[in-house]
């Protein structure tokens, strides 16, 4: 089901759902209406109206796992909860701050969380047509703040998280899980996939220290009011793990880096890539070695999750067009390019 599918009995179910959970956050409260806000491929985003809270209050943005399907990974809302309330509750309000949340009783039950809205827009740059994008000396304060940001959260110490115990994210394992997903695809989609883990795990660089992950970073995944970032939101696949996967990650999304989804026409504004690790790495206070290596992972993993999103565009009988028909016959090149970062 995606958000526009929800039918209204479906709708008015959560409403009362979210009603008996609203006391425990805002005792007063009331549920006034539910609606749609976004569809997104993992869960269902929702605004809530309330009655007897605070003004500031009166919107809440929920996050509801898709219904029929184990909330599990990308689909755990509660995991993404988790994180949210930790860096919240250490002082570190960069995300937005969880409210209340619900298990249901999946897969027919959904689980959901609730948080707060946070002001500002959510536009990735490169992505736009020129007429959609904010002016380019704002793309580029935004772009350059994001990756000063990211330092920012890449900085926390774990235990100051309580998530000194969590598992890590093996680099060895970022490779294999896009490899598996890899061999969903039908064999137009997954190019040299292969050779391409081969090549990963042959010249895999040494880990550095762990840190928490955001998973999909980019201006298309935080909140920017003006020239500054006013949240990260969509925490959907975060993990510990080597911070260069989020820092090459975000350069992914710069003009100069040939990504096949952007807008054709004008450049968008963005710093550069070196510009951006440049940035990064000043608010870090440290260099970090072998970014190549995760340019090309980035690669293979966008190849990899984009296919993920043609099959199942394909499979629904959904045309695909702007950038994703552009990505459709870009993912072997993608597979390629990693393959020629790594030196293969
Ligand atoms: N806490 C929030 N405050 C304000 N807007 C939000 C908040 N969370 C999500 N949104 C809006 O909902 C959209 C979708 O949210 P996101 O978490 O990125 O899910 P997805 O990309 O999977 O649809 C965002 O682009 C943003 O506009
Ligand atoms: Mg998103």
């Amino acid at each position: 089901m995606t958000v526009g599918q929800a039918d209204p009995a479906w709708i008015e179910e959560l409403g009362r759902r979210v009603e008996g959970c609203v006391p425990d956050w805002a005792p007063c409260g009331r549920v006034r209406e539910v609606r749609p806000l976004t569809g997104g491929t993992s869960s269902l985003t929702f605004l809530v109206e309330l009655d007897g809270v605070p003004a500031a209050d009166s919107t809440v943005v929920l996050k509801v796992a898709p219904p029929g399907l184990a909330p599990v990974r990308n689909r755990d809302v509660l995991r993404q909860a988790r994180l949210q309330k930790a860096l919240n509750d250490a002082g570190r309000p960069i995300a937005p701050d969880v409210l209340f949340s619900d298990p249901g009783a999946p897969p027919a039950v959904p689980p959901f969380m609730a948080m707060n809205l946070v002001a500002g827009e959510c536009l990735e740059p490169l992505l736009l047509p020129a007429a959609k994008r904010p002016a380019t000396a704002r793309v580029r304060s935004r772009y350059l703040a994001a990756a000063r940001r990211l330092a920012e959260l890449h900085r926390i110490p774990l235990a100051d998280l309580g998530l000194q115990d969590e598992p890590v994210a093996a680099l060895a394992e970022e490779i294999d899980r896009w490899t598996k997903a890899f061999r969903t695809l039908p064999e137009g989609l997954r190019g040299n996939f292969e050779t391409a883990a081969e090549a990963l795990h042959d010249t895999m660089p040494q880990a550095l220290a762990p840190v928490v992950n955001h998973g999909d970073y980019r201006l298309g995944n935080v909140l920017c009011e003006g020239d500054d970032l006013t949240a990260i939101i969509d925490w959907e696949i975060w993990s510990v793990g080597d911070p260069r996967v989020d820092i090459a990650w975000l350069t992914y999304f710069t003009d100069d880096a040939g990504h096949p989804a952007a807008e054709p026409g004008p450049s968008a504004g963005t710093p550069t890539a070196q510009e951006v690790v440049e940035e990064y790495q000043e608010a870090l206070g440290e260099a970090l070695p072998d970014l190549d290596w995760f340019r090309a992972l980035t690669r293979y993993k966008e190849a990899s999750l984009t296919g993920l999103l043609v099959k199942r565009a394909h499979k629904d009988g959904r045309v695909l067009s702007g950038a994703m028909a552009r990505m459709e016959p870009a993912l072997p090149r993608l597979v390629d390019e990693a393959l020629e970062l790594v030196g293969r």
